[in-house]
């Protein structure tokens, strides 16, 4: 039989071993809660664009305005690519607007490439032959406001660009928040090199680039080595590449060649109604090469790839790991990408190059955000 104070010891253990485990409830409790509300972050995304096509950059800042819970957006940053930077900001203004999104500041940055030209472009056309497209090189340069078109509807946005450049908005943006920004680079790289230019201890701050550019094992689009964005500016893109930035995420035409479009897809969007799809079907017909003009052709989304990857990365099923660099000699490789064979810039830090994907899956996400109401999220 148990002695009084045998019984009381009994006691004071099981109170004790209570206590202990109603603390390793509440830590767990705690922990769960911690990781849960971190899983819950949206991630902080700098969208930077040559703005102009809606099937491919508009429809990437669409796709990630549908979902707030995954992506928040702390900015969009206008570089020139396919329209010189002050024009297309007017499209993405638009978008912004239409979609009820006028909080998220929008940055006009780098009007010309670092070195190239459209004079050097017009040397490359007629000595080299083979540059099927030219951007922003093939329209006069906006002196000012006057020179602007409106955006597809025919009217410009009540919603302006702030009146920050850019290129400091991107360095205030990664000195607020180290190591917390994602970097979406859909057009050529010349605000991101800028930025690092002035400040180079920012690279190893970004937390990640996501970009669409370059074309590693296959073809170019715009030269028969080189893709468009890479081409525009390969010196923006070369300076970045070999930065300190810790992961960077490459979709280049390697995997965008993979994803054609074609009408019966782009139909069914159109169908939904939404004033998004109204703003696609104008901006098909304005163009000789849309659908419209060629219902037989398929067409690519480039940078819907890159966007589409912060909402589901698992539609990517095959990348590599590898050091890439990017031509800057001007010539018929200017702005092609390549491997650095053996020991040259072993110092460059791998991108990771996404090389197949999940049509089906990705084109599902794809279709479904694009045909979501406007302000209709999730
Ligand atoms: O080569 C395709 C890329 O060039 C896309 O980003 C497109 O928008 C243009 O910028
Ligand atoms: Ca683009």
């Amino acid at each position: 039989m148990a002695t009084q104070g045998q019984q009381s010891g009994q006691k004071v253990e099981t109170r004790e071993k209570r206590d202990i485990g109603a603390v390793r409830v509440g830590v767990m409790l705690a922990l769960f809660l911690v990781s849960f509300q971190s899983m819950a972050q949206p991630r902080k995304v700098l969208f930077d664009t040559d703005s102009a096509f809606f099937l491919d950059d508009g429809a990437a800042l669409v796709m990630l305005l549908h979902r707030p819970d995954l992506v928040e957006l702390v900015g969009v940053t206008v570089v020139s690519g396919n329209l010189w930077a002050r024009q297309g900001a007017e499209h993405m203004l638009n978008l912004l607007e239409l979609t009820g999104n006028e909080e998220i500041p929008l940055h006009i940055g780098a009007q010309r490439p670092l070195a190239n030209t459209p004079e050097r472009a017009k040397v490359q056309r007629e000595l080299l032959g083979g540059l099927t497209y030219l951007g922003a090189f093939s329209e006069p340069e906006p002196s000012s406001d006057a020179d602007l078109e409106p955006p597809a509807g025919g009217s410009f946005a009540t919603l302006r660009p702030r009146s920050q450049d850019a290129v400091s908005f991107i360095i205030e943006t990664l000195d607020r928040y180290p190591n917390e920004v994602t970097i979406l680079a859909l057009g050529p790289m010349t605000n991101v090199s800028m930025a690092l230019n002035l400040r180079p201890d920012l690279a190893g701050k970004i937390e990640s680039l996501v970009f669409m550019g370059g074309a590693l094992r296959v073809p170019g689009n715009t030269s028969p080595y080189a893709e468009f964005n890479f081409w525009f500016d390969p010196e923006a893109a070369q300076h970045v590449l070999r930065s300190a930035i810790p992961e960077k995420v490459m979709f280049g035409l390697d995997i965008t060649n993979r994803a054609p479009f074609t009408k019966p897809q782009f139909d069914a969007i159109v169908a939904a109604e939404t004033p998004i799809a109204e703003i696609l079907l104008e901006d098909d017909r304005r163009t000789d090469w849309g659908f419209s003009a060629n219902p037989e052709i398929s067409t690519y989304i480039w940078d819907c790839l890159a966007a589409g990857f912060l909402l589901d990365p698992e539609f990517v099923t095959r990348e590599e790991t590898v050091r890439v660099d990017v031509d800057t000699t001007f010539g018929p490789s200017y702005g092609a990408t390549y491997e650095p064979a053996g020991e040259s810039h072993s110092d460059i830090l791998p991108t990771r190059v996404t090389l197949d994907l999940d049509y089906e899956r990705f084109m599902s996400l794809y279709s479904d955000l694009l045909m979501r109401p406007v302000g209709g999220a999730q």
